[in-house]
């Protein structure tokens, strides 16, 4: 049984991120792998339409009749196994053939049929219903959720997806000059941005991510800063993983008490206590709850996030942790949380009542992990 959501009724929807872009922009890379991260269905909405291209040119279907392709798509069901390999009626399909030119230069006689395009789109609702999922296409934010929470439309420059696409080309295929693959992408981006039905559109409730100069994980802590800022429960899974939490914009202490939420007797408090309360009344605004001993976030002063991770049962005392300003927290996995100081040095971390001084370095990766994260998520 799947644990129920913390945040009451407004967090009971399910989460969808919805993310188009054109071919070679990454979205089938930061969108697996987004979607392992936050631990939600990942959907490959490609991967359908070459399935279907397959379908077709192995039936010998006269590829140039609109009717026959569109019976035939029509009758046909794709879906993906746990793993994610996907399945034209029941049976799977190679990705090294799902991703063959061969079969991307066929696709337009699927992808531009209106008819196939419905029926396509009606298996994909169906497999996202109900479902924390990414979603990934050319539909997703128009036409496949347009209800999304969040809306993504990932970009790079065709010269740097002519680059990308080059750079995984297959070692058995002769490799065309950067220039021709610039051009196919010019003709791709053109198709897929003038169908009658399904054309890739950015809308104006997408965020325009501009992915040029950026590493994969920078790009991911991005969309996930945009996640969180929708829907803050994320921050739970999250913590699971290992985090990236906020930064404090003024000094502050962290309070941590056996809660007395209505309804919650087993929870912590988590708050914000400010030192100088007559100038900064009511500060302590957030609270949240303890998830089976590992501690969630909270909103703080609407500037900061902050997060706690404990492995012990509810605790018996107060912790106590001084907020700096410009800090950053991060989450250890398996033990409580630390104190990040803006050059990357953990400074502290709390155990229990105590704090702890600890010192040791961030690697750069996490630090550019960070940095995209707080850039989004508490911008200057
Ligand atoms: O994303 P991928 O490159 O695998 O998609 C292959 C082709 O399928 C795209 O160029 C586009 O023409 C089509 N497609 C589509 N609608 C989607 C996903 C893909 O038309 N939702």
């Amino acid at each position: 049984m799947t644990q129920p959501r913390p945040g009451g009724p407004a967090m009971a929807r399910p989460m969808v991120i919805a993310i188009d872009g054109p071919a070679g922009a990454g979205k089938s890379t930061v969108t697996r792998a987004l979607a392992k991260r936050l631990g939600m269905l990942f959907l490959d909405t490609g991967a359908m339409y070459r399935a279907a291209t397959i379908g077709v040119l192995d039936a010998g279907i006269d590829h140039d009749d609109a009717q026959a392709v569109a019976g035939f798509v029509r009758a046909r069901h794709i879906d993906f196994t746990d793993a994610g390999d996907v399945r034209l009626d029941g049976a799977l399909l190679a990705r090294s053939r799902l991703r063959s030119p061969e079969t991307t230069a066929e696709i337009w006689r699927v992808a531009d049929n209106p008819a196939c395009r419905s029926h396509l789109v009606a298996l994909q609702q169906a497999l996202v219903a109900g479902r924390d999922a990414v979603v990934e296409g050319r539909d997703a934010t128009t036409v496949i959720c347009p209800d999304a929470q969040l809306k993504i439309y990932l970009d790079a420059s065709p010269e740097e997806r002519a680059r990308r696409r080059l750079s995984e080309w297959p070692g058995d295929k002769p490799q065309p000059s950067l220039m021709e693959v610039v051009s196919s992408i010019r003709d791709r981006d053109d198709r897929d941005s003038h169908r009658e039905v399904g054309a890739l559109t950015l809308t104006d409730d997408a965020v325009h991510l501009f992915t040029d100069g950026l590493a994969l994980n920078e790009v991911i802590a991005r969309i996930i800063a945009y996640a969180v800022q929708r829907q803050p429960f994320l921050l739970e899974k999250l913590v699971l993983d290992q985090l990236i939490v906020g930064r404090s914009r003024q000094p502050g202490y962290v309070r941590v008490a056996p809660g007395n939420l209505p309804g919650a007797s087993d929870g912590w408090q988590l708050g914000l206590t400010n030192p100088a309360p007559d100038r900064m009344p009511g500060t302590t605004r957030s609270l949240t709850r303890n998830h089976g001993g590992r501690q969630a976030g909270t909103l703080v002063q609407g500037a900061a996030i902050l997060c706690l991770a404990g492995r012990g049962p509810v605790p018996e005392h107060v912790v106590a942790l001084p907020m700096l300003p410009q800090t950053w927290y991060i989450i250890e996995p398996e033990s409580w949380h630390a104190v990040i100081q803006a050059h990357g040095t953990i400074c502290a971390w709390a155990e229990s009542d105590r704090i702890i001084e600890e010192r040791f370095e961030l690697s750069a990766t996490q630090i550019s992990e960070l940095e995209s994260f707080l850039g989004v998520y508490l911008p200057h």
